[in-house]
């Protein structure tokens, strides 16, 4: 079934879900924003504009909520939606921490009203080919996956570089990347240390190294920034059996794995300029075999076919769930707190 949908807070994100939700089964129909400028572009795209949340969230003619506002204002916004009867998406990252989330689900179960999170990189083309690799088992058993995110402009735009506002990296993108690699490799995080770093930026990280430990399986690393003027691939993944790369939304890359067992040739010596090494050389060209990327392109309106069909009592589970949101949550707090005091922290 269709249902008609208000956005509280029609900035870029706003916009954007209006633009790309033309063929789901939600259809915005309202905004809310403080900002005239921005209800009169609302306004000029055939769409109900109110500058009160109390009289958005009165209107009648929708049951769904967008919140893509600035990140401090989602758990108030979240609440008060639910409270007033809608079924709400919450942009990410949904909270500032796991108390205000714990609110939002509160709200959420009081209501009986459904509540997700908009981790709309779970339908990113390189993330899913990752996968797809895993599926097929190209790589064995991993031992190592880093997932960078590197910008060059060194720019944090409007409230993200501000504290108050939920700025900083972390929530910008660690968000999407703690979560992207929880939904791959479940929850099972033993310990989480973590660097920031301002290069550009006074009052919030534009960078930060995230190394998380898991109780089996491989590390994983996150490294992101806005200031990296070398730009490392996306994606590096090594395994028992190959190793994978992507460069950077979704393709080109390369799986590199093993044609021949490591005792069938005899490693030569190279001489660098202060010493020789063997263990290090390179392997003969014809001991290896590359193969292309698994071809994989999902659907990201697949969140919203899942949000009706949860509203509508067709599907049972949200693809993206209020619990697996304050685990991320969980990792994120526990990132922050090791980047304050220069220590692991360890999960029970
Ligand atoms: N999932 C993604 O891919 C993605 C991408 C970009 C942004 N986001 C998220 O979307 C949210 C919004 O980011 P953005 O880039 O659109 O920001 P933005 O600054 O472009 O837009 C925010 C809008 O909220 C409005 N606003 C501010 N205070 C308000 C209030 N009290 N009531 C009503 N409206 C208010 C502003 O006027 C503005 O129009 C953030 O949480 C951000 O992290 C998600």
């Amino acid at each position: 079934m269709t249902h008609n949908g208000g956005i509280i807070g029609f900035g870029g994100m706003g916009n954007w879900h209006f633009e790309h939700t033309q063929d789901t089964p939600v259809n915005y129909v309202a905004v809310c924003d403080v900002d005239p400028e921005r209800r009169k572009a609302a306004e000029a795209k055939g769409l109900k504009a109110y500058d009160s949340l109390e009289a958005f969230l009165a209107d009648d003619s929708f049951d769904v909520v967008l919140v893509a506002t600035p990140n401090n204002l989602h758990r108030d916004m979240v609440v008060a939606a639910l409270e007033a009867g809608k079924n709400v998406v919450c942009e990410k990252p949904v909270a500032l921490n796991c108390a205000e989330l714990l609110d939002m689900i509160a709200a959420s179960e009081r209501t009986g009203k459904v509540f997700t999170v908009h981790q709309n990189r779970r339908w990113d083309a390189d993330l899913n080919i990752l996968q797809r690799a895993m599926e097929q088992d190209l790589l064995g058993e991993l031992f190592t996956v880093e997932s960078r995110v590197h910008g060059q402009n060194g720019a944090m735009y409007g409230w993200r570089a501000f504290k108050v506002a939920g700025g900083g990296m972390m929530y910008d993108w660690g968000v999407h990347q703690i979560d992207q690699l929880i939904h791959l490799f479940g929850r099972k995080v033993e310990s989480v240390f973590c660097t920031m770093a301002k290069i550009k930026t006074t009052e919030v990280e534009d960078y930060f190294k995230l190394i998380i430990r898991m109780k089996d399986g491989p590390t994983l690393q996150i490294e992101t920034g806005t200031y990296n003027l070398i730009q490392m691939p996306r994606w590096y993944v090594c395994g028992s059996k190959g190793a994978l790369q992507i460069d950077t939304w979704g393709r080109p890359g390369r799986v590199v794995r093993a044609a021949k067992e490591e005792f069938e040739w005899t490693p030569v010596i190279i001489h660098t300029a202060a010493g020789p090494t063997r263990t290090m050389s390179p392997r003969p060209k014809d001991t290896l075999e590359e193969l292309e990327l698994p071809e994989q392109w999902p659907d990201w309106r697949d969140f919203y076919r899942n949000l009706a069909a949860v509203i509508d009592g067709e599907a049972d589970e949200l693809l993206v769930k209020p619990d697996e949101a304050l685990y991320v949550m969980r990792i994120m707090e526990a990132a922050f707190e090791s980047a304050r005091t220069g220590r692991s922290v360890t999960f029970e």
